[in-house]
């Protein structure tokens, strides 16, 4: 997957001009993605318990997308963060770390950062049981039952990718409150 791909995963969530956050954004594929669709005008929240992947990727960031507003956090997002009012938030590949009693929690209390209308985008392989990389995925046809345990509206997939590990990536979308 390249740039192009990371930003079709998510395109049909985000507008221009909104603020969003990346939860586990590691090297920031999606964070590059988001700043390309927000804009100047968006702002990005990029949480990752891993301070010296924020560093590589603050560097990445402000050479592709120097007019988009960045704040770096170093945080376990299981934890309380200190997050603005948000239009949305994405979790790549990173909610799969959570093992599967507490991923409804977990995705519950982020929830509470979102505004009315604000949207959860989760990229995740469509797979039924993990490995030692990806441990606890979220197969796309349990999508729809973890938004709505969590408080959340009008689960959809929004984009899928074929991959060689694990089969395929799917993007999948879900609204808090009515849109
Ligand atoms: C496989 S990488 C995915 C990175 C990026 N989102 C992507 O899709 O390319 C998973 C990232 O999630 C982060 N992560 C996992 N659990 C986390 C947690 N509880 N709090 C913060 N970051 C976490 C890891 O440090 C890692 O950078």
């Amino acid at each position: 997957m390249d740039h192009h791909d990371h930003v079709a995963l998510i395109r049909a969530a985000v507008r221009p001009g909104e603020t969003w956050a990346d939860l586990g954004s590691g090297d920031g594929a999606f964070t590059l993605a988001l700043a390309e669709l927000l804009g100047a005008d968006g702002a990005i929240v990029s949480v990752d318990r891993d301070g010296g992947a924020l560093t590589e990727q603050q560097r990445r960031i402000e050479a592709a997308f120097p007019a988009v507003a960045v704040r770096y956090v170093a945080a376990d997002f299981r934890r309380a963060l200190e997050l603005p009012p948000l239009d949305g938030f994405v979790m790549a590949n990173s909610l799969h770390f959570v093992p599967p009693p507490d991923q409804v929690p977990v995705l519950a209390r982020l929830v509470s950062a979102l505004r009315d209308g604000g949207r959860v985008v989760v990229v995740e392989y469509d797979a039924e049981s993990g490995n030692r990389w990806v441990p606890h995925p979220i197969a796309a046809r349990r999508w729809p039952a973890v938004a709505e345990a969590a408080g959340l509206a009008e689960p959809r997939e929004i984009g899928r990718r074929p991959s060689r590990f694990l089969g395929a990536i799917y993007s999948g979308v879900a609204y808090r409150g009515v849109r």
